[in-house]
């Protein structure tokens, strides 16, 4: 895409896309050639004045106007719709999906710098715009590749931490042990106890940030190689990107085309605004002034469940299982019988539904191209088509879920599969190293702008019932 094209689709998005004053879309690009570009941490201290001063005039303007009404049955109903948290990095709209300040999926593989020869996006410009709002130079998103592999290395004491777990202890339990063992060593909880100044917060807490992003993908490929087998994980390349060392690091460096899935699979993973229970979670425990490693610790343990990110494994198994039941080449009526018997069992689908997405959502289309670009006539695939035309009819069908069409979940693990990398426990895993770039952004960003500790009020059956006595 023409500078030119890009900054009249920044003119279009304006009205989503989180701008600052006197930045514009390109600014960082056209002066590629100048002399040194601000690092990321450098951008940030010159973006907060201006935030915080945003903020003040939002709250002096609106800060005494209501959203709208709260129902009994929101209180009731896991909070579905109730505006209640301040998230920057992304918006997600139930019709079109999740717009990363303001970019479609489409619009940041389009615009965000790829590696030479790449067709993807780099996870490290995904996460320079998830933080400022700004899409950064392909300079700048190496200075975070060589940042990050020099962070790289995690203590001993936590490879020891994950090499005496055992090996039947579920990857992601495994994960985040290691992850809250990391708080060690925390710049955060250091100078919190050395006395920082509250102004000062948001500087250790984004070198934590960082330092937790960057040593995800060693963490992972211990916990990889010592469930699944491959010996110790090899050093990182202080020359490669981000994607290319995780690939490296779990074994599958040398496969261009896993890498590049890598590189799709930790952008599109990375954020869901703030509402989900891993982000939420993870700002909820950082508003306690939690570290950034306790407070995404606290993340991955959401994410571990089956209704969130423990869905891609469970997509997998259900797969699977649907295979040896009926068979690979099931015909449709076959499929949509074991379709039926899931729900008759009173289990869900898994792979479809969202809590606020009412289309098939974009991240699923996202991997779905990839796998028409370089798998076509993969056998997993294919299935996970077949039931891409069969199950929202019959969720529409059964008439319980809101929304029948599939979301990410239900694509990734056919992708890994195709790879080599078929241990689905580990797949949930590979959604958590993503999902910390979302999560990281927000904590710099909350400690920045002094977010207080969050204290919503909880009502008991009782008091709900006496509050509305004698009242229509
Ligand atoms: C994601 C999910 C938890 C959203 O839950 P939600 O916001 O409560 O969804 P709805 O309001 O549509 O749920 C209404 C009913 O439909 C059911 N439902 C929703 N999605 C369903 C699915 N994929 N299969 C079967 N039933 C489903 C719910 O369990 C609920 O049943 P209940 O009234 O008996 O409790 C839900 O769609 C789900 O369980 N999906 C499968 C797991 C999954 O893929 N998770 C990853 C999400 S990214």
């Amino acid at each position: 895409m023409s500078l030119a094209a890009a900054r009249s689709l920044l003119l279009k998005n304006s009205r989503v896309a989180h701008l600052r004053p006197g930045l514009a879309l390109g600014s960082a690009r056209l002066s590629s050639t100048s002399a040194k570009q601000p690092t990321l941490k450098e951008r940030v201290a010159e973006l907060i004045p201006g935030e915080l001063e945003n903020v003040k005039a939002i709250r002096a303007e609106h800060g005494k106007k209501a959203f709208g009404p709260v129902l009994v049955d929101q209180v009731y109903g896991g909070m579905r719709g109730l505006p209640a948290l301040l998230w920057d990095g992304s918006v997600l709209d139930a019709e079109e999906g999740i717009r990363f300040r303001g970019y479609s999926i489409p619009e940041c593989r389009d615009l965000l710098p790829k590696a030479p020869g790449g067709d993807e996006p780099l996870p490290e410009g995904l996460f320079w715009l998830l933080v400022t709002g700004e899409v950064p130079t392909a300079e700048q998103v190496a200075e975070l590749s060589k940042d990050w592999a020099a962070r790289s290395a995690i203590p001993e004491f936590v490879e020891d931490i994950i090499d005496r777990c055992p090996p039947t202890l579920h990857p992601m339990t495994q994960f985040s042990i290691a992850v809250n063992a990391l708080n060690h060593n925390s710049a955060f909880a250091k100078a919190y106890k050395e006395g920082i100044n509250k102004k000062d917060y948001w500087g250790p807490t984004f070198e934590d940030s960082m330092d937790l992003i960057a040593k995800l993908p060693s963490i992972a490929g211990r916990i990889y190689r010592n469930v699944y087998g491959g010996g110790n994980p090899p050093a990182v390349d202080s020359a490669a990107d981000y994607s290319q060392n995780l690939a490296t690091l779990l074994g599958f460096g040398d496969r261009k085309e896993f890498v590049e899935l890598m590189r799709l699979y930790i952008t599109i993973h990375s954020d869901h605004e703030g509402g989900n229970v891993s982000a939420h979670t993870g700002k909820l425990v950082g508003s306690a002034l939690s570290d950034p490693f306790l407070a995404f610790g606290a993340s991955l343990n959401g994410l571990a469940g089956p209704l969130h990110g423990l869905a891609n494994q469970e997509v997998l198994v259900w797969l699977r299982k649907m295979e040896s039941k009926i068979g690979a080449d099931a015909s449709t009526e076959q499929v949509k019988e074991y379709v039926w018997s899931t729900l008759k069992s009173g289990q869900v689908v898994p792979g479809y539904g969202h809590a606020v997405l009412r289309k098939t959502d974009p991240r699923y289309t996202a991997q779905r191209e990839f796998a028409l670009k370089h798998l076509p006539e993969d056998p997993m695939f294919k299935l996970v088509s077949k039931i891409y035309q069969i199950v929202p009819d019959v969720l529409l069908e059964a008439g319980k879920a809101k929304n029948p069409w599939p979301n990410v979940d239900a694509h990734s693990g056919a992708l890994l599969t195709h790879y080599g990398l078929t241990q689905m426990e580990f797949y949930t895993v590979l959604f958590g190293v993503s999902r910390a770039f979302g999560v990281a952004a927000q904590l710099i960003w909350d400690r920045a702008l002094g977010a207080p500790l969050e204290r919503p009020k909880s009502y008991s059956s009782a008091a709900i019932k006496k509050m509305f006595e004698g009242k229509q």
